[in-house]
């Protein structure tokens, strides 16, 4: 698959490299400059075990690249994942700038793109966040209606620095929050759980997204359809 993953951090350096590491054509994006060409250099811009040597065989083997032209990044992937930074605000919120700022620019460059495009929010976000913030921002600045022109899906993350590349492959949790009836929830859900990971959760639906996880170890899969709740609770 090609994806691009918006914010060079932690969460975006770590998932680009693994994701690589497992096969996909991956565009890293910034607004940073210098870690773009830290990247294009095949090094990393975060410090943390084994992402040196994830980052250089990425860039190596063509895998991995890196850019500041969203445009490029957009025309030249199928799923976009968002790992940009979510602050503590000074009155204590979360700083939703930078989110809105990336999904704005990832709206407008979707204006010419021909086909549909997935979004995905790795980011840590209010709940609400899809429906409130980022799908409208993303329906004005595209032109487009979610569900059509793109869709969009909620895939927190939970790795821990210090242990991110080991939390990468074998999550606590992975969660994702889809449209109802989405078939290509199958797709977000295969691609954000590596193979023979395991990860539990169950969560209550939301409006009109399902929330779901999926452990690929023992293959159970909770799922949620709108107007039940689930019996179990997550597990941290
Ligand atoms: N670091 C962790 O351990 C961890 C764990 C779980 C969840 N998270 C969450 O993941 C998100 C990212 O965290 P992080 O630690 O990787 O943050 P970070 O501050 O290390 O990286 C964020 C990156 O986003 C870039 N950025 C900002 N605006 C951008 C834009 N418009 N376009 C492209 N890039 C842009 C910044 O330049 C920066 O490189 C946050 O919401 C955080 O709460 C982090």
């Amino acid at each position: 698959m090609r994806i691009s993953i918006f914010g060079a951090g932690y969460v975006g350096t770590v998932s680009s490299a693994c994701l690589a590491a497992l096969g996909h054509e991956v565009v890293a994006v910034d607004v940073s400059s210098d870690k773009i060409d830290l990247i294009n250099q095949g090094r990393s811009p975060v410090v943390e075990d084994e992402i040196d040597s994830l980052v250089a065989q990425g860039v190596g083997r063509g895998k991995l690249t890196a850019t500041m032209d969203v445009a490029t990044a957009i025309t030249r992937t199928e799923v976009s994942f968002i790992s940009v930074g979510t602050p503590s605000a000074p009155d204590g919120r979360v700083s939703m700038k930078a989110v809105e700022e990336v999904v704005a620019t990832i709206g407008r460059a979707l204006r010419d793109k021909p086909g549909t495009h997935a979004i995905v929010m790795r980011s840590t976000v209010p709940p609400g966040t899809a429906e409130t913030c980022t799908i409208p921002i993303l329906e004005r600045e595209s032109g487009r209606k979610f569900g059509e022109g793109f869709t969009y899906y909620s895939n927190p993350e939970f790795l821990r620095e210090g242990s991110s590349v080991k939390d990468f492959y074998a999550p606590p949790f992975t969660l994702i929050g889809a449209p109802i009836d989405d078939d290509a929830a199958s797709d977000a859900r295969h691609l954000c759980t590596p193979p023979g990971t395991c990860s539990r959760s169950a969560f209550p639906c939301r409006g009109k997204r399902q929330v779901f996880g999926e452990c690929l170890s023992c293959r159970e899969t909770c799922l949620c359809q709108r107007g039940r709740r689930h019996s179990r609770r997550a597990r941290g």
